[in-house]
C-alpha cells in the first residue's frame, strides 16, 4: 500500500530554526508509515488579494504541494503570544482564491518548540482554531516543546528518550487518524 504523504510547514524562516530540527526528527519519526515532504513558506509573496487573479508562481507551488498531500503537520514557532506572519502568510494564500481553498478535509498536527516555558502552547491554540476555521480535521495531542542544545543531534534525532517516547505517540496519534477512511471519521 502507497504510503501516506504529509506536507510538512514549519513556522521559521530562520536557517538554524529549531522548530525545523523538530520537524526533522518527527519526519523521522513517522517516516516508516508516511513521506513528509517540507513546504517552502519563505518565498511566498505578502498577500494580496489583487494578486489573486494571476498568481506568483510560488502560490502555485505552494498550492500544488498542499494538494498532493493527505496531512499537513505544523510546526512553529511562537511570536508575540501568536503564530510568526510567515506562517500566516501562507495559511491565507492556501486558502485562496475564494472556491480553491486547498486546506478543507485534510488532517492538520500541530506542535512547536520555543525557548520559553510555556513550548508555543498560545500559538498552537491561535493556530488549531484557525485550521478549524479552514475545513482541516485537527488531530488530538498536545505537545509543547522548550528547546534546548541538544534536544535534536545533527541526524534528527531526539536525544532524550523520554521526549522522544512522547513524540513519536504524538506522531502515531496524528498518522492513525489520516490513515482512518473519510467514513470512519465522520462517523
Ligand atoms: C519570539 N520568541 C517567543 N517565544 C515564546 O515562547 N513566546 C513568544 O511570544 C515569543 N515571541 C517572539 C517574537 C519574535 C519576533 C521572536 C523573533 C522570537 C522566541 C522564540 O521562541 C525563539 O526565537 C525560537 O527559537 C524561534 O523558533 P525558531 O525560529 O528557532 O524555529
Amino acid at each position: 500500500m502507497a504510503k501516506f504523504k504529509v506536507a510538512v510547514i514549519v513556522g521559521s524562516n530562520r536557517r538554524e530554526s529549531a522548530n525545523k530540527k523538530l520537524a526533522q526528527a518527527l519526519a523521522k519519526l513517522g517516516a516508516a508509515k508516511a513521506d513528509f515532504s517540507f513546504a517552502q513558506i519563505d518565498d511566498l509573496p505578502i498577500y494580496n488579494q489583487d494578486h489573486e487573479t494571476d498568481l506568483a508562481k510560488p502560490v502555485v507551488r505552494f498550492k500544488a504541494e498542499l494538494a498532493a498531500a493527505d496531512a499537513v503537520l505544523f510546526v512553529t514557532p511562537e511570536h508575540n503570544r501568536s503564530i510568526p506572519a510567515v506562517l500566516k502568510n501562507a495559511i491565507d494564500w492556501g486558502g485562496r482564491p475564494w472556491g480553491q481553498n486547498s486546506w478543507p478535509g485534510k488532517v492538520a498536527a500541530v506542535t512547536g518548540a520555543s525557548i520559553g516555558a510555556l513550548g508555543t502552547a498560545v500559538a498552537q491554540n491561535h493556530l488549531k482554531s484557525i485550521l478549524l476555521s479552514q475545513g482541516m480535521q485537527v488531530a488530538g495531542g498536545e505537545a509543547y516543546l522548550t528547546f534546548k542544545d541538544g534536544l535534536i543531534d545533527a541526524a534528527g534525532t531526539i536525544t532524550d528518550e523520554s521526549t522522544r517516547k512522547f513524540l513519536q505517540g504524538f506522531v502515531d496519534q496524528f498518522l492513525a487518524l489520516v490513515s482512518r477512511p473519510a467514513a470512519a471519521q465522520a462517523a
